[in-house]
């Protein structure tokens, strides 16, 4: 990890091999768990979000780690939260966007009315790895005339290039592995 100034990479927990051979997955159950590392994340988020003068009319945040660090972004930031969901899931129309997995792909949804035009929208996820499910969601958001105002990840995974996939769009993540 690069920089670690709140102190959270001890609440992150590398799982070897997790979902399948040869992943390192980065569990931040513990984090969660924990009520002041719990808050120093999305304090440590919105703080960045801020300093970079990034103003934000609404979060989006993307199923199902993105909510739980989404919605108390939102609440910090002042704004409303919308979720972007798998598929199926979104009871109204929705627009979907599709996106590459290692075997075949995904699709992502939001709500039409969930992104209004010339809205600024935060994107929140707790992790960007090759950033396919970010373009996705970003492609979601201006494609509904959305502004992307930034992508805001808790954590990033620097070696697999996710940052080049949105890098018309500003960034910020609190760790970097
Ligand atoms: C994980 C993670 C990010 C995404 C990052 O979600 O929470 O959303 O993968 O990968 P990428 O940058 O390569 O697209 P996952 O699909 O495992 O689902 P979950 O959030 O429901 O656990
Ligand atoms: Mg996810």
């Amino acid at each position: 990890v690069q920089a670690d100034p709140a102190g959270l990479a001890a609440f992150i927990h590398e799982v070897p091999d997790f979902p399948s051979p040869g992943i390192a997955y980065k569990d931040i159950t513990p984090l969660l768990a924990d009520a002041g590392a719990l808050a120093r994340a999305v304090e440590g988020m919105a703080a960045q979000v801020g300093e970079a003068g990034i103003e934000v009319d609404r979060v989006v945040g993307i199923e199902s780690r993105g909510f739980i660090l989404g919605v108390p972004l939102a609440l910090r930031l002042g704004c409303g939260f919308v979720p972007v969901r798998k598929p199926g899931k979104l009871p109204r129309e929705v627009r979907f966007e599709e996106y590459a997995l290692e075997y075949g792909t995904d699709r992502l949804e939001v709500h039409v009315d969930g992104v209004v035009a010339g809205h600024r929208v935060l994107v929140v996820d707790d992790v960007i790895a090759t950033g396919g499910t970010a373009a996705a969601t970003g492609r979601l958001v201006t494609g509904l005339g959305g502004e992307v105002a930034a992508f805001a990840f808790l954590l990033e995974l620097s070696g697999l290039g996710g940052r080049d996939q949105i890098a018309e769009h500003p960034v910020v993540s609190l760790l970097t592995y």
